[in-house]
């Protein structure tokens, strides 16, 4: 099959005929129709997250099962899916606990493969590294049973891939991580695939005053189609003197940093009134650290919190949010503001480094 193959950080990826074997009992081989891009995948193309390599990136998707392997129970062939990057195994304590993307099984096992720690991409006799647990820029993967999240038939099957990650973890970091209450105000700063969701589950959880923070003009006019009251362009304006402004000189309930930058984190951490929750959605590259006022913490008794996928229990929340989409609540269609053949990947890439898109999305099969 083919698949894009990066095989040197900051070089652009190759499409290249690989090898992906059989699925091993356990798992399942999925037939690719959407996969988003993501600025996660992008860390590893800049070199900022140590890697394996040659890789396939792609960690967004959404497909139709083909095949399981023995002792598969989460899905079917046929079934449409939803891919989880956070395969989890139902029995640690953390998943018993109700944290299943914290599950202690899956995070132990290291980067490039499968749950064994094994991929199934190869060329030539040469192994290529799965990330994510999946590896979707590609017409195919192969995935754990665990990964597999049915979705309902009514809804298009390519921009549902967006739920697996932008969607999820967005509206999960307002709706599960912060658990914003009805009224409050919250700030959300970057307003890319992963803060405008940020900024539509803030607005799901009926935020006051929700305002959006980024450094381009067009990517806070997205910002308000998806809810956002107040839009800042910190190129321009002091986000946290605006924040402050904006809320009577308190400061905002929640702030939510989509970025992964210390200057963004910090931003945050001090635009929140005393009492309130900041939440680190934005991964930063390897080494990054944040300074946080140590005494301030304890007497101003602000909340730092990380948020990983949106603190998700997928087989819950990501069928949920399909439902609201369905309902005309949640906004999908309008996230999706291109999409590539996979040959385009590194044009792809390239708009999301411009900033110029709300979500890419890659069909490695064309339009279905
Ligand atoms: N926590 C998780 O589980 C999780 C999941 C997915 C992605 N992420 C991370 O979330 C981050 C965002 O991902 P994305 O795909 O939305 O990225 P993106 O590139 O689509 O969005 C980033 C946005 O930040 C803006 N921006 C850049 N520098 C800025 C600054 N100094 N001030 C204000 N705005 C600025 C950009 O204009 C852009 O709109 C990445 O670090 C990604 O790795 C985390
Ligand atoms: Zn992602
Ligand atoms: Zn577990």
């Amino acid at each position: 099959m083919r698949a894009a193959v990066l095989r040197e950080v900051g070089r652009p990826m190759a499409i290249e005929e690989v090898t992906l074997a059989e699925p091993r009992p356990g798992e399942a081989l999925v037939r690719i129709v959407g996969t988003g891009v993501c600025h996660s995948d992008y860390h590893v193309i800049k070199g900022e997250w140590a890697s394996p390599l040659p890789i396939v990136l792609g960690h967004e998707a959404s497909g139709v099962v083909e095949a399981v392997g023995a002792g598969v129970t989460q899905a079917r062939p046929g079934d449409h899916v939803v891919l989880s990057f956070a395969p989890n195994c139902g029995q640690c304590v953390d998943c018993v606990a109700g944290q299943p993307h914290l599950c202690s099984a899956y995070l132990t096992v290291p980067g490039g493969g499968l749950l064994d720690g094994t991929s199934r991409l190869s060329r030539g006799g040469e192994t290529i590294a799965m990330f994510g647990k999946m590896a979707s820029f590609a017409e195919y993967a192969v995935v754990a049973g665990a990964s597999l999240i049915p979705i309902r038939r009514d809804v298009p099957l390519a921009k549902a891939a967006l739920i697996g990650c932008a969607v999820m973890t967005g509206v999960g970091a307002a709706l599960n991580t912060a658990r914003i209450e009805a009224g409050s105000t919250v700030l959300v700063v970057g307003c890319g695939g992963v803060g405008l969701n940020c900024i539509q589950g803030a607005r799901l959880a009926s935020a006051a005053r929700i305002i959006a923070v980024d450094v381009a003009d067009d990517k806070l006019a997205f910002a308000r189609r998806f809810g956002a009251t107040d839009v800042v362009n910190s190129r321009r304006d002091d986000p946290v003197a605006a924040a402050r402004a904006l809320t009577g000189g308190r400061g905002v309930d929640y702030a939510l940093e989509a970025i992964g930058l210390k200057a963004t984190i910090e931003q945050c951490y001090h635009a929140v009134r005393r009492g309130g929750t900041a939440v680190v959605v934005g991964m930063a590259a390897d080494g990054v650290e944040a300074a946080i006022p140590a005494r301030a913490l304890a007497g101003q008794e602000k909340t730092l919190k990380g948020c990983f996928y949106g603190s998700t229990r997928p087989r819950i929340d990501m069928p949920r949010l399909l439902d609201f989409y369905a309902d005309g609540r949640l906004l999908l269609d309008e996230l999706v503001t291109r999409t590539y053949p996979l040959e385009r990947i590194n044009e792809a890439f390239d708009d999301l480094g411009r900033g110029g898109v709300g979500r890419g999305l890659l069909l490695p099969h064309g339009e279905t």
